[in-house]
C-alpha cells in the first residue's frame, strides 16, 4: 500500500457535482456526534472493522472529521480525514449499488477541501487502494518509498 501526495491549491471544482448530486436527493454533510454508532457500524459491514476504527478517531473531532453521503435515510458513502494520521484523507467507501454516480469523486474533494480550510497545502491518501482513481480525479502521485506506509506491521484479527 503506497501513500499518495496531493495538491489541495489545485484541487478541481466540485459545485457543478454536488449540486447534480442533490437535485438527485443525495444529502451531503459532516456527520454529526449521535450518528457515530450508526455510521460506525455501517462502515464496519460494509467495509471493515479497521476502517471503523478509523471513523472513531473522526468522530472525536469537532466538527466530525467525517463526510457521509445519504440518500432516502440511508448511507450511500463516506469519507474521513485525519483519522490515522494528520494531513491523511481516508478511509472512504461507497455502497456498490451507489458507485458509478460520482459519489466517490464528490466526497474524495469535499474531505480535501476541508483538509486545506484547515491549513494544509498537501494532502496524503494513506495506504491507497485504488491508486488509478486518485490519479484521475485528483491528480494524485505516488510518495516514492512510501510502501508498506504507517500501516505496516498492522495488528489485526
Ligand atoms: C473507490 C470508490 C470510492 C469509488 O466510488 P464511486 O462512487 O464508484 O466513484 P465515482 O463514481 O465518483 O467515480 C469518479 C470517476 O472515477 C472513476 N473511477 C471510479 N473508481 C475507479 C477505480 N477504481 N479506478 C480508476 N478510476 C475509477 C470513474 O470511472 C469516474 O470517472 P468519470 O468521471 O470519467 O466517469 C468505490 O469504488 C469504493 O467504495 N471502493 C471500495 C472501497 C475503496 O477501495 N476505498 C478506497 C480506499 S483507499
Amino acid at each position: 500500500m503506497t501513500d499518495l501526495l496531493v495538491k489541495l491549491y489545485e484541487l478541481p471544482e466540485y459545485t457543478l457535482l454536488k449540486k447534480q448530486l442533490e437535485e438527485k436527493g443525495y444529502i451531503f454533510k459532516n456527520a454529526i456526534a449521535p450518528e457515530k454508532t450508526y455510521v460506525k457500524d455501517w462502515v464496519k459491514e460494509h467495509f471493515s472493522i479497521l476502517w471503523a476504527d478509523e471513523v472513531e478517531v473522526a468522530f472525536s473531532r469537532q466538527p466530525v472529521s467525517c463526510i457521509v453521503a445519504i440518500k432516502d435515510k440511508e448511507i450511500a458513502g463516506f469519507a474521513c480525514y485525519e483519522t490515522t494520521c494528520k494531513g491523511f484523507f481516508g478511509p472512504t467507501g461507497v455502497q456498490e449499488k451507489f458507485r458509478g454516480e460520482g459519489l466517490g469523486k464528490l466526497l474524495l474533494l469535499m474531505a480535501l477541501d476541508a483538509l486545506k480550510a484547515s491549513g494544509y497545502a498537501y494532502g496524503i491518501i494513506g495506504g491507497a487502494g485504488p491508486i488509478a482513481f486518485y490519479e484521475k480525479n485528483v491528480g494524485a502521485i505516488p510518495i516514492p518509498g512510501s510502501a508498506p506506509s504507517i500501516y505496516q506491521n498492522l495488528l489485526k484479527n
